[in-house]
């Protein structure tokens, strides 16, 4: 009985002795299955108990009960210190190494012209103009003999101009937007037009089809002035208010009398370049007072309403403001060019 007592007790401590040294899950497992499975000898023991007296039963069954109870305890406190320890090793596995370097995303942006498009019309927009468009495939009536182009203007010639079949052509500037603005509307009216315009000519400064906005405004009492002083704002607000600015006498059909706005250049700062020729001056926009005989080609009275219209390249005022010197690099989509804007 003594005998049987100690080799419970014997097998106790060997379990527990083998609990604590399992390392893993499976041999927790392993060694649950050694001590407290089926065919364990402890299992076998407690079957044997019924073989005994009952007193020698009572007091070997108590001694049985300690051990067993000691053993699942230890086996439920090891297997959570296991199973904490590999949550622990995944866990630390998966961490995030936030000194990693991030993978460089490559974003687009804006083409150079359509940023500068932007902006000329956020300038303008501000002073009160509203943005109106008008079709790139155009009539003789809008784009020339509604602006008061004599019949044998030179700009008629095919040289000039793109002519298409059907008494159609590609528009050779956003002028013919004004005129129809005008039809469309009663003045007061205050209008920029931007869009793409052709023209058969092709050299470093010059591309068979290009960007202008367009300007109008129609109301009563319209003065020269008020247009050199949204022409300056315009001026000072695109390349900064640094630059002077200055209005040389120039001819256009449609505008009486009509001007050549400048501003001092970019480049050499009015002293006097290859760019601005030797000037200190670059040209940036034609303008002028509306001529009579456009607002009556439109049907609006030139004695009650007055204006003034201006119209300028895109291309151009983009190659000034960032020093390009070719306009064709505006078309052929090199990304190493297109990248610096
Ligand atoms: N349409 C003219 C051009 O293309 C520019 C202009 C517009 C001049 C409006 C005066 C008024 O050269």
């Amino acid at each position: 009985m003594a005998s049987l007592i100690e080799e419970i007790r014997a097998l106790g401590t060997q379990a527990l002795a083998d609990i604590r040294a399992a390392a893993s899950l499976e041999q927790i497992e392993q060694v649950r299955v050694a001590v407290m499975g089926r065919k364990s000898r402890l299992t076998q023991l407690m079957r044997e108990l019924g073989a005994l007296s009952e007193d020698e039963r009572r007091k070997a069954g108590m001694v049985l009960n300690e051990v067993k109870d000691a053993v699942a305890d230890e086996l439920k406190k090891r297997r959570a210190a296991l199973e904490a320890a590999a949550r622990a090793r995944e866990i630390a596995g998966q961490s995030v190494d936030i000194t990693l370097p991030g993978r460089a995303r490559l974003f687009g942006r804006r083409h150079p012209l359509v940023q500068v498009r932007r902006q000329i019309e956020e300038i303008f927009i501000s002073m009160g103009f509203s943005i109106a468009l008008g079709p790139e495939i155009e009539n003789d009536f809008h784009n020339f003999a509604a602006l008061n182009f004599p019949d044998e203007h030179p700009a008629r010639d095919m040289q000039d101009t793109f002519y298409l079949p059907g008494g159609w052509l590609l528009r050779t500037h956003t002028s013919p937007v004004q005129i129809r603005a005008m039809l469309a509307t009663t003045p007061p009216l205050a209008v920029i037009a931007p869009g793409r315009v052709y023209r058969a000519d092709a050299d470093v400064t010059h591309s068979p089809q290009f960007h202008q906005v367009e300007g109008l405004l129609v109301d009563r009492r319209v003065t020269l002035g008020d247009l050199k002083g949204v022409l300056e704002a315009f001026a000072h607000r695109m390349f900064g208010a640094q630059y002077q600015t200055r209005f040389r006498p120039s001819f256009f059909p449609f505008t009486e009398p009509s001007a050549e706005m400048d501003i001092g250049c970019v480049i050499c700062s009015g002293v006097g370049c290859r760019v601005c020729g030797g000037t200190g001056w670059l040209e940036i926009l034609g303008a002028g007072m509306v001529h009579p005989a456009v607002f009556e080609n439109v049907g609006y009275d030139p004695e009650k309403w007055t204006g003034f219209a201006f119209g300028m390249g895109i291309e151009r005022i983009a190659m000034l403001k960032y020093g390009i010197n070719d306009i064709r690099l505006f078309f052929e989509n090199d990304k190493r060019f297109l990248e610096q804007f």
